[in-house]
């Protein structure tokens, strides 16, 4: 099965980004994770990460010829985007939701994620191992 795992704004700056929040790995050993879990579980992966919310709305869309399951972090998109939510929906592949940081004990507006509503599961606060345990989701959601 196909999976495709999608990182939304700044997330190309993790390592330097914040790394009290964020910790001190990149998006390069998140991708490196994401690979080896894959190989274990079985599944094919795409890893992307786009600035725009655009671009993550067509890789979206895409994903219905060529993706069976999503994983992604919509980063500061998840408190904003009606049009992620929109194309998830209009997709109907599993979604499972990643934040490497629990949201609910930051500030307010992180609390709601627009994504949510349409994933089957959301994993957050356990950093980058919450990449791995999405891809266990999601195999097992595929099988
Ligand atoms: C994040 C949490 C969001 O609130 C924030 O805007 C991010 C990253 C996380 O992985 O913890 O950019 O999605």
């Amino acid at each position: 099965k196909r999976v495709l795992v999608l990182n939304g704004p700044n997330l190309n700056l993790l390592g330097t980004r914040e790394p009290e929040t964020y910790g001190a790995e990149t998006l390069k050993d998140v991708e490196a994770l994401c690979h080896a879990a894959a190989a274990e579980l079985g599944l094919s992966l795409d890893f992307r990460q786009s600035n725009h919310e655009g671009e993550l709305v067509t890789w979206i869309q895409d994903a219905r010829t060529t993706a069976d399951g999503l994983l992604i972090n919509p980063a500061a998109y998840s408190h904003t985007s009606v049009a992620i939510q929109d194309a998830l929906r209009a997709v109907s592949l599993p979604v499972a939701e990643v934040h490497l940081t629990n949201i609910h004990q930051r500030e307010a507006f992180r609390h709601h994620s627009y994504v949510s509503s349409v994933a089957f599961g959301v994993i957050c606060g356990f950093g980058t191992l919450g990449y791995r345990l999405a891809l266990m989701a999601l195999a097992d959601k595929l099988k």
